[in-house]
């Protein structure tokens, strides 16, 4: 499947993110080049506003991201309030079934303001780590959710121009192909106990779930889907231990590593770029911020149950 074999570092094959798509209208075309190229991160023009509402233009973009799980759209007109975004979202709801955002406040809406700040925070009592500068290390999003969103967006409003905050994926799928078939038999078994960070907790008598780590998809057993986030996993088994182990020790080996993962620099996002990512084919991390003034936009959508296809 096209979304297996999985971009290594742009820089490493000499490549840049391209636009597939000059003409946005020409979707079999772009269709076709991007079936022939999986090895490129995806890059899409929206020339328009007024396309982000049309239905091939939403369509081909939903196409596109089911098929590889990651996406980039470049807007090519200013759009702070991130309207092409709720447009796109609208779309994905109304012809592909997928669930809307849930508001993180009356406030914030659907979007959540990445940024370092010192003064004031999005959640009541504590600062998100997206608040900080601090690096992020390998992670999907919301792993503590019984109901983790499977898609998630980054629209950059500001990129890091001291060269921080590179924005790093590695596809779950290749993960897999290094992983033991031992490894994910027991990371595929609910023996992890998945605690809430203090800042997400929504209701005080629940605090964490038990679940598993990786589960099959609805593309069969090479579909591995993954919820992740090293410092809040407990193991609840010698067999459980013993994979998060296993995991733990690969996603530390840079040598294997470095040869699957797709680093996005300030120069792969500038202003003006929509990264669309499949939150449970792809862990994402990110290196310390370097400019203060940092500043992303950020939406999670679809969110259903991780054990959904089982
Ligand atoms: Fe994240």
């Amino acid at each position: 499947m096209a979304r297996q074999i999985l971009p290594t570092s742009l820089g490493q094959l000499g490549l840049r993110p391209r636009s597939l798509c000059q003409r946005p209208l020409d979707t079999k075309r772009a269709f076709a080049t991007a079936s022939r190229r999986p090895g490129v991160l995806l890059s899409v023009e929206l020339p328009e506003m007024s396309l982000s509402e049309q239905p091939h233009y939403v369509n081909y973009i939903a196409e596109q991201l089911k098929e590889y799980g990651i996406l980039k759209v470049n807007l090519g007109f200013p759009d702070r309030n991130s309207r092409c975004l709720q447009q796109l979202l609208f779309g994905f709801h109304k012809h592909h079934g997928h669930r809307l955002p849930i508001a993180h406040s009356a406030s914030c809406g659907w979007f959540w303001d990445i940024r370092p700040t010192a003064v004031t925070f999005q959640s009541p009592s504590y600062q998100a780590r997206s608040e900080t500068m601090e690096q992020f290390p390998w992670h999907t999003d919301c792993s503590y959710e019984e109901q983790p969103p499977r898609y998630f967006a980054l629209q950059v409003l500001q990129p890091d121009r001291r060269g921080g905050g590179t924005f790093s994926l590695l596809g779950v799928g290749r993960l897999g192909t290094v992983l033991s078939p031992m490894t994910k038999a027991a990371l595929m078994r609910p023996e992890y106990q998945i605690e809430t960070p203090p800042e997400f907790i929504k209701d005080p008598t629940r605090r964490s779930l038990v679940g598993s780590v990786l589960e099959i998809g609805e593309g069969g057993p090479s579909d591995i889907l993954m919820r992740y986030r090293e410092d809040i996993v407990t193991p609840l088994s010698e067999e459980a231990a013993g994979a998060l182990n296993d995991l733990r020790d690969i996603l530390r080996n840079e040598s294997i590593i470095s040869k699957m993962v797709l680093r996005l620099s300030s120069a792969d996002m500038p202003e003006g770029s929509i990264l669309l990512v499949d939150n449970r084919r792809w862990l994402h991390s990110r290196t310390h911020v370097q400019d203060p003034m940092r500043h992303l936009r950020r939406v999670r959508w679809d969110a259903v149950p991780f054990r959904s296809f089982t």
